[in-house]
This record gives C-alpha cells, sequence and structure tokens, in this order.
C-alpha cells in the first residue's frame, strides 16, 4: 500500500508518499520537509500561532510545488487511458505553473535502467512487454534506432494467449511462469522461429500455434498436462529470446560499436527464466547485464517520472496542447528530437 502523510504538528511543515510491501518491508517514494526556523528564530522559540499560519502557506507547495516538473505517459497505448493521464498532469501543471513532458511509454521502459543502475550510454535495449518486442540501440535521451522487431506478435502477448488458451488467468506471464516450476520444458517440441537468421527480428505466431495443436493433440488436460505445456513453451521463449539477442548484439556491435550494458526493460523481462537467459547471454558476450528489479519493468509510475526527469533535465519539454497518442515509434522520437537538436545549435 502506498500512503501520502502530512506532518505539522511543530515547526517542520512535511510531507511524503511512502509504500509498504506485504512482507512488511517499507520504501520512502519522496519525503520532504520545509523548516520553519527563520521564522520562530527572533523569539528564541517555536510560537504556536506563527506555525499554524506558516503550515497554511506552505503546505500546498511542499505537497505540489516541491516537484519541478509533471510527466505523463504520452502514449503508445489505450487512447482512452492516455487521455486520461495526460489531461490530469496537463492540469496539475497548468494550475502549479510546472512544465509539463508528455513521455512516450517506451522511451520510459528504455530509460529505467539509468534510474536503477546510473547505465551509461549506448546500450543495447531488450524491450518485451505485452505490445512490443524490440532490441533497440539506446545512444542517448530521445535517441533510438531500432535493430529488431516481433514480425507478429509480442512475447508478452504470445504468454498471454498461452495463459488464456491453457485456462489460466491474466495477465498471463506471470501465471504461465508460475505453472512452469513444475512442469518438464522438453516434454513438447516446440519451434524456435527465426533461429538462425542475421537480422534480429521475432516471431511468436509459430509458436503459439504449435502450442495450440500439441494441447488439442492430448485434451483433456490434466494438471501436470498444463504444467508441461507451460514449461515447454517458456523453455521455447527462453531459447528465441537468446538468439535473436544475440544476433541483434552482433547487428549493435558492427553499428554503434561495444554496448556500455545489455538492458532489458518491460513486463516480460520480470520472468526469472528470461533473467537467467539474459544472465547466460552477457556472460557469453562480456557484456554488463542490466534488469531492472520486476515491479520496475512491469509498468509503473516511476519509469515515466524518471523519463520525466532525464527530458527536463535536457530541457525537452512539451506545451499544453500537446496530443495523446495512441501510436508513437520509439524511432519517431528520434526524428523529431534530432531535428529539434538540430535547430537549437543551430540557433
Ligand atoms: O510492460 P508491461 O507491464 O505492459 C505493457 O506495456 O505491455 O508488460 C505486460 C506484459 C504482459 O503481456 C504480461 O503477461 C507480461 O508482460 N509479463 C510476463 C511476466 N510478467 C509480466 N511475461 C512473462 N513472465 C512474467 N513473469
Ligand atoms: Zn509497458
Amino acid at each position: 500500500m502506498i500512503v501520502l502523510g502530512i506532518e505539522t504538528t511543530c515547526d517542520e511543515t512535511a510531507a511524503a508518499v511512502v509504500e509498504r510491501f506485504q512482507d512488511g518491508r517499507g520504501n520512502i517514494l519522496s519525503n520532504v520537509v520545509l523548516s520553519q526556523v527563520n521564522e520562530h528564530a527572533a523569539f528564541g522559540g517555536v510560537v504556536p500561532e506563527i506555525a499554524a499560519r506558516a503550515h497554511v502557506e506552505a503546505l500546498d507547495f511542499v505537497i505540489f510545488d516541491a516537484i519541478d516538473g509533471v510527466a505523463a505517459a504520452g502514449g503508445p497505448g489505450l487512447i482512452g487511458g492516455v487521455i486520461v493521464g495526460l489531461t490530469t498532469a496537463k492540469a496539475i501543471a497548468l494550475v502549479k505553473n510546472k512544465p509539463l513532458i508528455a513521455v512516450n511509454h517506451l522511451e520510459a521502459h528504455a530509460l529505467t535502467a539509468r534510474m536503477t543502475d546510473n547505465t551509461a550510454f549506448p546500450y543495447c535495449l531488450f524491450l518485451a512487454s505485452g505490445g512490443h518486442t524490440q532490441i533497440v540501440s539506446v545512444r542517448g535521451v530521445g535517441d533510438y534506432v531500432r535493430l529488431g522487431t516481433t514480425q507478429d506478435d509480442a512475447i508478452g502477448e504470445a504468454f498471454d494467449k498461452t495463459a488464456k488458451l491453457l485456462g489460466l488467468g491474466y495477465p498471463g506471464g506471470p501465471q504461465v511462469e508460475k505453472e512452469a516450476l513444475r512442469g518438464n520444458g522438453t516434454r513438447f517440441a516446440l519451434p524456435r522461429p527465426m533461429h538462425g537468421r542475421k537480422d534480429a527480428d521475432f516471431s511468436l505466431s509459430g509458436l503459439k500455434t504449435a502450442l495450440r495443436l500439441e494441447a488439442e493433440k492430448i485434451a483433456p488436460l490434466s494438471d501436470q498436462d498444463v504444467a508441461d505445456l507451460c514449461a515447454s513453451f517458456q523453455q521455447a521463449v527462453v531459447d528465441i529470446v537468446f538468439e535473436r539477442l544475440r544476433a541483434g548484439l552482433v547487428i549493435f556491435r558492427a553499428r554503434f560499436g561495444t554496448p556500455s550494458a545489455l538492458v532489458a526493460a518491460g513486463g516480460v523481462a520480470a520472468n526469472q527464466a528470461i533473467r537467467k537467459a539474459l544472465n547466460r547471454l552477457a556472460f557469453e558476450v562480456g557484456a554488463t547485464l542490466v534488469v531492472p528489479p520486476p515491479d520496475l519493468c512491469t509498468d509503473n509510475g516511476a519509469m515515466i517520472a524518471w523519463a520525466g526527469c532525464e527530458r527536463l533535465a535536457l530541457g525537452l519539454t512539451d506545451p499544453l496542447e500537446v496530443a495523446p497518442r495512441a501510436r508513437w515509434p520509439l524511432d519517431e522520437i528520434a526524428a523529431a528530437e534530432g531535428a529539434r537538436r538540430r535547430t537549437a545549435a543551430y540557433k
């Protein structure tokens, strides 16, 4: 759970947002303290009336104004949701006179490793979520070159469809991963599409179909069948990720030199078997692996706030008229930014 706390009992106006995890651990998300010591100094102690008035004046500031900018995801995504979030951010930015940053959701996933590990540019990003499967060269904020992508389903989508087929809940990724733990990953011979190709593209639909045919062959499914199907599917995905990413790293080195790290992002990077495969690959190619903790791999607000920080630090803010976008490919930011930077340099 996450709670906003306000402290005004003496001469500090303070507000914080704190999170408590299931296991009882705590995490301070934000903690702002404004001291009134100067206002009371002349009196040699705290004057209650002055303190109360100062709290009234400062509290709004401590809760809202202690921020330097307001960021919201501006897309890509389901347009209704994007409108709600972006409009709320615009309202706060307008009322509080703060810069607005409309963040590309994919860019936020891409930059998370810099928040958690201070990863330097350029790095090779493996972005795998419910809607996207990409290998990207991250050369700077707003400077992305896509090296590979999926020709059909995203990996997260394949996990979700597998879960649905097998009668497991949504989202499918965590369910399939859980079932796979007690399953036999070698029981079903599933394909590894695109294996051996020089490009860094993915294809998942053939794997999905093969899994469905295997399931239909042995229906009705026992609990063990479901676990074995999940394990065999996950093993195929692990092999695909390993081999396709290795091809992507070859392309990266040829075009951009040695990456500072191999970085994983997106909900699929929360999968432990995939994380292990990334570890093996990084070891094999001599790269540093950076994988943010699972709760920062799946969608979260911190990654949007962080991308907002990165952009704000470079003066890349957006006007209040900025439009929400259902479609917003990463390389389109690159183009816009390149143009903006060139214009700035020219001035
Ligand atoms: O990045 P994300 O939270 O949202 C999108 O932007 O799509 O990714 C969600 C996707 C879902 O398809 C979900 O099934 C998948 O990530 N996912 C996982 C795991 N946790 C989430 N896939 C495999 N294993 C997991 N543990
Ligand atoms: Zn996402």
